[in-house]
């Protein structure tokens, strides 16, 4: 494939991904997460292609973006819960996974066989344009090389997925800078499969307990391995640091002396942190860096999903995805 164009989320450029998508090609769309890779969600030819654009392996399922709860009560077997969650976090960085309607044309390869779908409903008015425009359910994974960091504007998605997809809508930063949290609803006890953009807690005020992912065998594939990770080593919870490493810090006091520093929040908002992680993360991703120390973050609110990224971010890159 020759060099991907990107190009600002105009309508008129988002009338033109709408038609590309149609026609089985790849976008990368700016969601309000992180940025997306997106193929129609029913033609099992563009959804093999994201495997392949991105290195995925095809047991990792897919989240398929949809434009209405209309359009997820049609794939799947929407029940209250669902109903109550939609009604409080849609559209916005929420994904439920549900009992996939068998009889719906989704692609097989998006849900990697299983019998669930895991679904959601973006806010970023560009994703709701372009999945309007399409009026089909989008699959769309982050839009970054399998393992590798998300990428929350345009600029990323190009560095790891050039000549690989046909286009990039730039709409500049993502505002969540996480991905969405995943709600497992599949049985009786609903599961938090992975922390993201809305608290734990906000989802157990609607619907109660949610079975943690440490009690839960980890159901997400995707969640069982390193990933996020950036080519150096991440050293977490860091109060000194060497000259030859970066520097990720948070709040006013950070050691002196990193060969590189960023702050992910200098009056520690951990919403500030989670929307600059991952781009702080490329950046500090440099040659001649032997790692990346990471000062410690609060495990509250949004620093859980925080940390769950930069623990997995460390993790023994043998287990790489
Ligand atoms: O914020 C987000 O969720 C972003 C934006 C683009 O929407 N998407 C995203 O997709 O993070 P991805 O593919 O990077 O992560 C999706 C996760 C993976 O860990 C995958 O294993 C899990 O969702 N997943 C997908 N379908 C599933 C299913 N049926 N059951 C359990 N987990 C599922
Ligand atoms: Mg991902």
């Amino acid at each position: 494939m020759t060099r991907t164009r990107v190009i600002d989320a105009t309508e008129d450029a988002i009338a033109e991904a709408a038609q590309i998508l149609r026609q089985g090609g790849l976008v990368a769309m700016p969601t309000e997460t992180v940025y997306g890779l997106a193929a129609d969600a029913t033609q099992p030819l563009s959804v093999a292609a994201i495997f392949a654009a991105k290195g995925r392996p095809t047991f990792n399922p897919l989240i398929v973006h949809v434009s209405s709860i209309e359009m997820a009560r049609r794939l799947t077997v929407f029940d209250q819960r669902a109903e109550q969650l939609a009604a409080a976090f849609w559209p916005g960085p929420l994904t439920l996974t549900l009992p996939r309607r068998l009889e719906e044309p989704i692609a097989d390869l998006v849900s990697a066989g299983l019998p669930s779908l895991a679904i959601r409903m973006p806010a970023h008015p560009v994703a709701r344009h372009l999945l309007a425009l399409c009026e089909r359910p989008l699959a769309a994974p982050s839009a970054n090389i399998s393992g590798h960091i998300s990428s929350t504007c345009a600029e990323h998605v190009l560095q790891d997925l050039d000549g690989q997809i046909d286009l990039i809508l730039d709409a500049g930063s993502c505002a969540v800078g996480l991905e969405s949290t995943i709600v497992g609803l599949g049985d009786l006890q609903a599961k938090l499969l992975r922390s993201g953009g809305i608290e734990q807690k906000q989802i157990e005020k609607i619907i109660g307990p949610l079975m943690s992912p440490t009690d839960a065998k980890v159901e997400a594939p995707g969640m069982l391995t390193s990933h996020y990770a950036p080519s150096c080593k991440l050293r977490l919870n860091a109060v000194n640091v060497d000259n030859n490493e970066a520097l990720l810090a948070f709040g006013p006091n950070s050691p002196k002396g990193a060969a590189l520093t960023v702050n992910l929040s200098h009056n520690c908002n951990l919403a500030e942190a989670a929307a600059n992680l991952f781009a702080y993360l490329r950046q500090l991703d440099q040659p001649g860096i032997k790692s990346i120390a990471v000062m410690p973050i609060p495990e509250i609110g949004l620093g859980i999903a925080i940390n769950d990224r930069l623990r997995r971010a460390a993790a023994p890159r043998a287990e790489r995805l």
